[in-house]
């Protein structure tokens, strides 16, 4: 699937992607392109850049620049400006830690898909009621984990989850086993100290055994 194609993302397309979505703090714009290669050559094409350091929309403009088979997205977006720069800088989608309805306007306005954080029945409800179905729950571990999930899976029967914060290759199996999770997000496929070390190999290696992580409800 050529997803650097799609005229109009979905939500549902960067979920459905793989089954991790990275979670990147990048300090050096010198490593976002590498990084990104690195991560796009093991199978892992949708990277949440997160909106974190005074590089990151530097680093998101480059990565959308000069690495074509990734797509590459903004995480840590809390409010309409921080949409509309992300979209200035080439990023594809949005995640976000929580959910204002200006900013699923502000996203809509900039065109952004976006995933919106959510961590109670009521978040999910005002979410819902704007037209998500797709949402990231954060924190994910912290909140309730599997448990929360399951016991989600009745009332709210019709959304998928991205469950992130948390999330380590040890306990991504069990997320990923359950019906109404598409993918995890994790930090852990982008290490400080490998970023630091240019340990490009070890970033490809991380993406390589996350792409393969089994999601037995998904269609392949
Ligand atoms: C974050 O906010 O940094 C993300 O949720 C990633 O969390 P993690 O470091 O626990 O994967």
């Amino acid at each position: 699937m050529a997803v650097t194609n799609f005229q109009k993302l979905s939500a549902w397309q960067v979920m459905q992607d793989a089954p991790v979505i990275p979670v990147i703090v990048l300090h050096d714009v010198a490593h976002a392109v590498p990084m990104a290669r690195a991560l796009v050559a093991g199978g892992i094409r949708m990277l949440e850049v997160t909106l974190r350091t005074p590089q990151a929309l530097a680093c998101i403009q480059a990565i959308a620049r000069e690495v074509p088979g990734a797509v590459v997205g903004a995480g840590t977006v809390r409010n309409p400006a921080d949409a509309a720069a992300a979209a200035k800088a080439g990023a594809q989608f949005a995640v976000s830690p929580g959910y204002t309805r200006a900013l699923g306007q502000a996203c809509r306005d900039q065109g952004l898909p976006l995933l919106p954080g959510v961590a109670t029945g009521s978040e999910i409800m005002r979410a819902q009621e704007d037209g998500y179905t797709e949402l990231k729950f954060f924190p994910a571990l912290q909140a309730g984990g599997a448990a929360m999930l399951k016991a989600w899976a009745g009332p709210f029967f019709d959304v998928k989850f991205c469950p992130t914060g948390g999330v380590t290759p040890t306990n991504a199996a069990e997320f990923l086993a359950l019906p109404n999770v598409a993918c995890v997000g994790g930090s852990w496929l982008v290490p400080a100290d490998a970023l630091a070390q240019g340990d490009w190999t070890r970033i490809e290696a991380l993406a390589r055994e996350a792409a393969q992580m089994a999601r037995p409800h998904m269609k392949s």
